[in-house]
């Protein structure tokens, strides 16, 4: 396939959520029928967020967290199936990695059910000794309550 017209962008204007909400349906078994809303909220609370766009088709996305100093996590990686196995997903990666907000992080996290190999090709590295999971905050609601926080989340 010709990849000369694949273009990568780093701008939020560039995502059209409808797309992604598909990408997700049809590529990434963690990110199954995600709603527009909430992914509206996740990515303007991510940075960076890349896309990966053939002409006007979403082809590939990933996004980061970071504190822009010690520690960053990249988070919802994925490439549509008929475009893998052309390097557009080591490119995604490497995207996110040279970007000003992760590139000088002292240390940057991923999670990964399958692709261990995939990651390991760019540098990470298997650490099995400090990942835990939290997987329901709905107990820590009435906290709400007693401690007055600055600022809602928003889209
Ligand atoms: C993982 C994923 C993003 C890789 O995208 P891709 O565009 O096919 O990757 P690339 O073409 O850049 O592959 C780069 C290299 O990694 C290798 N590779 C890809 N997947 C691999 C795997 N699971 N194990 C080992 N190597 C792998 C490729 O063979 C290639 O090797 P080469 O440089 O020697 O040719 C893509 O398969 C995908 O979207 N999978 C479903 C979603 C997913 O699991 N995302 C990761 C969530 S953490």
């Amino acid at each position: 396939m010709d990849n000369a017209h694949i273009q990568f962008s780093d701008r939020k204007s560039d995502i059209d959520l409808n797309q992604l909400c598909n990408l997700f349906d049809i590529a990434a078994f963690w990110a199954q029928k995600r709603n527009i809303e909430d992914l509206s909220i996740a990515v303007a609370n991510s940075e960076p967020v890349i896309t990966v766009r053939d002409c006007e088709k979403l082809v590939g996305f990933a996004r980061a967290t970071s504190d822009c100093v010690y520690r960053a996590t990249i988070w919802d990686v994925v490439i549509h199936p008929d475009y893998r196995s052309q390097g557009l997903g080591s490119k995604l990666v490497e995207t996110v990695l040279s970007h000003p907000r992760v590139n000088r992080v002292e240390r940057v996290y991923l999670m990964t059910t399958h692709q261990q190999g995939f990651y390991e090709k760019i540098g990470f590295e298997r650490n099995t000794t400090t990942t835990m999971v939290l997987y329901n905050q709905s107990h820590f609601n009435s906290l709400h309550q007693q401690v007055q926080f600055q600022k809602l989340l928003g889209g």
